[in-house]
């Protein structure tokens, strides 16, 4: 993501949008440049440190890179423009989860455009998916109160709206919880980060939760699992989607700025929290680049 906004000098903002250009156009030489010269007149200004550690990385310079977007991070720590997503990918280490900053701030500037971008563009099917393998786990159930954990602008809540008497949904980016609240689906929308609003939910308050598409800017999946198993009723169901690790063990931040999960950590995960396996399928959610990008759809119950 391309961060915005001032250095406060005129100068370097000037060059600074130069430099994006150059970036836009891959002339990554001269992105560098530009973005060297922003950093002599505003070395504090965190985005042209970003600037200038994704045109070293796309001249294969990948420590000068790392370098720069550790400068970056430093010089804001909220790290709205992922730095350290960056960072992960460079290094193969990754964090707990995407900087909370840089998912709201991601999905503030999306939001409009969400729904048919993602449908349309990318093929996204996740929330027909996770309908289906409800319906596989538990046939003609239908439920009392449905969470959708990240509902952003309210995909799952269409596809699931029939299937729920209560739909109650929580999404971090307030223009995402906007868009969800002009579809009048769910009786009652959050703009939270899903797992401080798990923690003020009841206990067994609910018997179903959906997270389509969610877990791809969350790496540690232990602490999520645990919140909904605790809010969960006994039986109650949890069906989510998450990007497969095919090679190696665990989770990783892979080259798209996602995470993907191995299925032997989501199992682990999923017996850590009493959860059980209901279904496990792999499920290509959504194209990149006109190819289907591997993943899972898991329905765990309590
Ligand atoms: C790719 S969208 C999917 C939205 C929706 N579930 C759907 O299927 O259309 C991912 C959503 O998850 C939200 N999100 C990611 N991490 C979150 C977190 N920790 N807490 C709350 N929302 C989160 C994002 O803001 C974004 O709206």
């Amino acid at each position: 993501m391309t961060p915005t906004g001032s250095s406060g000098d005129l100068a370097a903002d000037r060059r600074y949008h130069w430099a994006l250009g150059a970036a836009q156009s891959r002339d990554f030489e001269a992105a560098r440049d530009l973005f060297g010269q922003v950093l002599d007149l505003a070395p504090h200004w965190a985005p042209a440190w970003f600037g200038l550690g994704e045109s070293l990385e796309g001249l294969g310079r990948r420590a000068e890179a790392a370098a720069a977007f550790r400068e970056a991070l430093a010089r804001d720590p909220g790290d709205c423009a992922g730095a350290a997503l960056r960072l992960a990918r460079l290094s193969g280490e990754s964090p707990a989860s995407a900087p909370r900053a840089y998912v709201k701030t991601l999905f503030d500037q999306y939001a409009e455009k969400f729904d048919r971008h993602l449908t349309e563009v990318l093929a996204y099917r996740g929330p027909q998916i996770l309908l289906d393998s409800v319906e596989q786990a538990a046939p003609g159930r239908a439920f009392a109160h449905m969470l959708d954990l990240g509902c952003g602008a309210g995909l799952a809540g269409e596809a699931f709206r029939a299937k729920t008497a209560c739909l109650t949904g929580v999404d971090l980016a307030p223009s995402m919880i906007a868009k969800a609240r002009a579809k009048s689906l769910y009786d009652r929308l959050v703009a939270a980060d899903l797992l401080d609003f798990l923690g003020e939910e009841p206990a067994a308050s609910a018997d179903l939760a959906v997270a389509a598409d969610v877990f791809v800017y969350t790496g540690d999946l232990d602490p999520i699992f645990a919140a909904v198993a605790r809010v969960l009723i006994p039986g109650g169901l949890f069906a989510f989607t998450a990007q497969s690790l095919v090679e190696g063990a665990g989770f990783r931040v892979g080259d798209d700025l996602r995470f993907a999960h191995s299925e032997t950590y989501v199992r682990d995960c999923a017996a850590k929290a009493g959860l059980g396996v209901r279904t496990f399928s792999a499920a290509a959610t959504r194209k990149d680049r006109g190819a289907d990008v591997p993943g899972w759809a898991v329905v765990l119950a309590k």
